[in-house]
């Protein structure tokens, strides 16, 4: 059986997510019903075809949903470029599934989400990372990454935005990886779940667009779960204009997938059609309440600060500045003051915690002092 290590962030979410009352851990903008979708669209509600027969439906996806999400990329792009899967999750795993072997030297940013460097390691993959560094603003280096790459290098693995930092890649560095990849002959893959909840960029700053768009050897990866606000109905995709891995990718799914649920493909439909308002629901959502976190981590500047300032995605790292335990603090948190956060040590990132912010505001207004209770009980308890 191949080694697989054990993924820390959502083994310390399931312990605690179900019953800790403010839910700062939460990666989702504010999940919808579909009820809320129909008020914030003025649309029809969504309505299930009651006579339907529920069969294995559309293998790949339905044709209409895979149009809907092709277009999300652009003019270049048809349902022929997209493959539907059981959430980003899948498609993270599918697509290492489909490139990666014992053979291959693998280059992932850190710190990302997990997944995204342990699973090409569980494949075989010799998986290096590449550093995100505060002096480059926590994006990838562009000569650190050039001297890791060697003659098996076969994947290059970015998250753009960034969980857990919340930073972006801009257009113009995204063009040099780019560039880089196709210099050395190497594939991309771009977890792209929280695109485009670009709301807090630096002025002047245009949106990035998606790796796909740009390198036709770039494998991006989406959902409904965290920008469309629907992680219930575990919906995500691969796009790509390379269709020898998508077929590959389709071919490999047929042994653990067959198809996504009838059900999940029509409410995806429903809410691409009303995207719109989703999505500006949920930008002033992270708007609204970053600035309520902002103002908290400003006011409490001795005991907390931002590794990095969000611009996008709805997750940042705390520096929790006079605790060193990050783990043992998030448990003591959840456990006695029924907050949850994910603690930085299984992120990588020791003595942080990654609060998602953009849950419910009330999470945040009543979850944010008991934190700051938390810390201080704590480091009293030790003194
Ligand atoms: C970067 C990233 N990729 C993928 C996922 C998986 O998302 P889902 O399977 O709900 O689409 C997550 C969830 O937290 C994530 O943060």
């Amino acid at each position: 059986m191949p080694y697989q290590e054990d993924f820390q962030v959502e083994q310390f979410m399931d312990k605690y997510e179900n019953y800790a009352k403010y839910n700062l851990g939460e990666t989702c903008c504010y999940s919808l019903s579909l009820d809320e979708i129909a008020d914030i669209s003025s649309s029809e509600p969504f309505k299930l075809d009651g006579k339907k027969r529920l069969t294995y439906g559309a293998i790949k996806g339905t044709d209409e949903l895979r149009s809907q999400i092709a277009s999300l990329y652009g003019p270049e792009f048809t349902k022929d470029n997209v493959l539907i899967t059981n959430g980003a999750i899948a498609a993270n795993f599918l697509t290492y599934y489909s490139m990666v072997g014992p053979e291959d030297h693998v280059i992932c940013v850190h710190p990302t989400y997990n997944q995204l460097h342990s699973v090409p390691k569980m494949f075989g993959a010799e998986v290096v990372f590449l550093k995100l560094k505060e002096e480059d603003g926590y994006v990838p280096n562009i000569k650190t990454l050039k001297s890791l790459i060697k003659s098996n290098t076969k994947l290059l693995i970015i998250n753009n935005p960034n969980n857990p930092l919340g930073t972006v890649i801009s257009a113009e560095l995204l063009k040099e990886l780019c560039q880089l990849c196709q210099n050395h002959g190497i594939y991309l893959h771009s977890d792209e779940v929280y695109r485009p909840t670009f709301h807090s960029l630096p002025e002047n700053t245009i949106k990035p667009p998606s790796a796909c768009e740009i390198y036709d050897r770039a494998i991006v990866t989406g959902s409904m779960s965290k920008a469309y606000s629907l992680a219930g109905i575990r919906l995500g995709w691969i796009v790509t204009k390379d269709l020898q891995i998508l077929r590959t990718a389709a071919s490999r799914r047929d042994y653990n997938t067959i198809s996504v649920s009838m059900l999940d493909d029509s409410v995806a439909q429903y809410a691409l059609k009303n995207v719109k308002p989703i999505i500006k629901r949920n930008l002033e959502l992270c708007i609204t309440n970053l600035q309520i976190l902002n103002k908290f981590v400003e006011e409490n500047s001795d005991i907390f600060d931002y590794v990095a300032k969000p611009q996008a995605g709805t997750v940042c790292l705390l520096r929790l500045k006079t605790i060193k335990e990050g783990d043992k603090f998030a448990a003591f948190l959840a456990e006695n003051y029924s907050v949850l956060s994910v603690p930085g040590e299984a992120l990588g990132v020791p003595g942080t915690l990654r609060i998602g912010y953009a849950n419910s505001k009330n999470d945040l207004v009543d979850g944010l002092p008991l934190l700051k209770k938390a810390v201080l009980d704590w480091t009293n308890k030790a003194e």
